[in-house]
């Protein structure tokens, strides 16, 4: 069987499953969890346009629904099974659409074997390192009219890192890849099984691609890794930030995400010293408790958190510190929890991701017996937003009547991020586009954003003291 050199014959072959041959076959990716996904959707998104596929506007005008999975947790795998039944009775009234599913839940043990009996109307399941063969694999699933399961394990880089990606989610900011994988081993987390052993990609290839979206008007990179700080690519990590940050063009650089337990000085002093990196730390905190944090494998007491983070306040004032925090692990018990507690209260996190344990085959704590108690479990999850919460609306309310450079993400609903990350909901009395940075004169602090209105600034200076309200402008 020849395979789709060229595309136009695999555009073809759809559209005449679709028994339609005049117009483009459409296409319609949906993501579930982290940021990586999202890149990854993107780069996938790029192959199909250069295929000749189009957009579609949702799901029910695709010929072509792609489903990039996350399994960290059950709820976000039950969603996907979810979405899919749901996807089989519009297999029935459009036979020619296909439907694939790709990402971190396909590299699970025996899930070929799922999809096989549960979910058979799917095209193709293909998984995190062979993406790059999509358009291979939709070729072989349209001309043999067979399902396509191709699930190879590889700690390879991914070869997919070379295409252009001409449209993405954001015209102004955009995630980089500068690792795969972890070797980490948290004893809750699949990602390990999923994701494979943690490589990181050269330098130059990052900076490159770095580059190239900052000619392409990319204002703020995001560079992806499950574990950043262990970035080990031929430079240390603090070494990659001084080098991206030298790219004209770029204005702001945020990394994610960050293990305690490699956070060395010199990537506090990058933080501090370099201008485009921001003043935010996303540092997953997951227990207060050190039991639990021995349990759970993350190589740090709480005392070296609480060290860590208050090397980082003192180093660098104002510096926003956000986390994601676990409740219900195996064995937490009412006093482990009040450590959470705790380390809440004395850090006073920006922002934080509270998740419900999970129990995850394949993982050490799925073996546990001893299991938190499902109503104490959520008695337990409201009581940690009830800490978080008030101390994150102290935060944003310690900005009310400041002028706070905003970063423009959305100019029709304008919202935009400061350096920090806080969400920012302002009034302008001018058109602004995404990527352009507004001074906001903060009046109105909530839970989770702050509110304000943009102020020109002056025509000759950047700075906000010589900023002029939007009213007299
Ligand atoms: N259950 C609940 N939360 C989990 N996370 C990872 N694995 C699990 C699990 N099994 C959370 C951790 C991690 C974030 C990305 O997801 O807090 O930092
Ligand atoms: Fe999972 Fe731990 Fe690796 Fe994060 S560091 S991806 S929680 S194993």
């Amino acid at each position: 069987m020849t395979e789709p050199q060229d595309c136009r014959y695999l555009l073809t072959a759809h559209n005449d499953s679709l028994a339609q041959t005049t117009v483009r076959p459409r296409f319609f990716v949906r993501t579930y969890g982290c940021q990586m996904n999202d890149r990854d959707s993107e780069k996938m998104t790029a192959l199909l346009s250069r295929l000749g596929y189009d957009a579609a506007e949702g799901q029910d005008d695709a010929d072509f629904i792609l489903y990039n999975t996350c399994c960290v947790r059950e709820s976000a795998e039950d969603k996907v099974f979810g979405h899919l039944s749901r996807l089989k009775r519009a297999k029935a009234d459009k036979p020619g659409l296909m439907i694939g599913v790709c990402g971190c839940m396909t590299q699970q043990p025996d899930i070929a074997q799922k999809f096989q009996e549960k979910h058979p109307y799917v095209n193709l399941v293909f998984g995190t390192s062979n993406r790059h063969r999509l358009p291979e694999f939709l070729w072989r699933a349209i001309q043999t009219g067979k399902p396509v399961i191709d699930i190879t394990e590889s700690d390879e880089l991914p070869e997919i890192e070379d295409i252009p990606v001409t449209t993405r989610d954001f015209p102004h900011k955009a995630g980089v890849n500068i690792m795969y994988g972890c070797d980490n081993f948290c004893a809750y987390c699949i990602v390990p099984y999923v994701r494979g052993r943690e490589r990181s990609r050269p330098p130059e290839d990052i900076l490159r691609e770095a580059e190239s979206l900052a000619d392409d008007g990319v204002k703020e990179v995001m560079l992806l890794g499950q574990n950043v700080n262990s970035y080990g690519g031929g430079v240390a990590f603090p070494e990659l930030l001084r080098q991206v940050n030298a790219i004209s063009g770029l204005e702001r650089i945020r990394f994610m995400t960050s293990h305690p337990k490699d956070f060395s000085d010199e990537l506090i002093l990058a933080i501090r010293d370099l201008p485009k990196v921001c003043k935010h730390v996303h540092l997953p905190l997951q227990s207060g408790s050190t039991r639990v944090l021995a349990d759970m494998n993350r190589m740090y007491s709480q005392e070296d958190y609480l060290a860590l983070a208050a090397r980082l306040q003192a180093a660098i004032p104002g510096i926003a510190i956000t986390t994601d925090i676990i409740v219900g692990y195996p064995g937490e018990t009412e006093e482990d929890f009040l450590a959470t507690l705790d380390v809440a209260r004395q850090i006073r996190f920006a922002g934080a991701f509270t998740f419900i344990y999970s129990k995850r085959s394949g993982t050490p704590a799925a073996e546990r017996e001893d299991t938190v108690p499902r109503k104490e479990i959520s008695e337990r999850f409201d009581r940690l937003t009830a800490t978080l919460y008030p101390i994150m609306e102290e935060i944003n309310r310690t900005k009310i009547g400041k002028v706070i450079d905003v970063m423009v993400e959305d100019s029709q609903s304008a919202k935009g991020r400061a350096d920090d990350h806080t969400l920012v909901h302002f009034t302008a009395c001018k058109e602004l586009k995404p990527g352009d940075i507004v001074p906001v004169r903060i009046n109105e602090a909530k839970t989770f954003y702050i509110s304000g209105d943009a102020i020109a600034p002056h025509p000759s200076s950047r700075n906000f003291s010589r900023a002029r309200e939007c009213e007299s402008a």
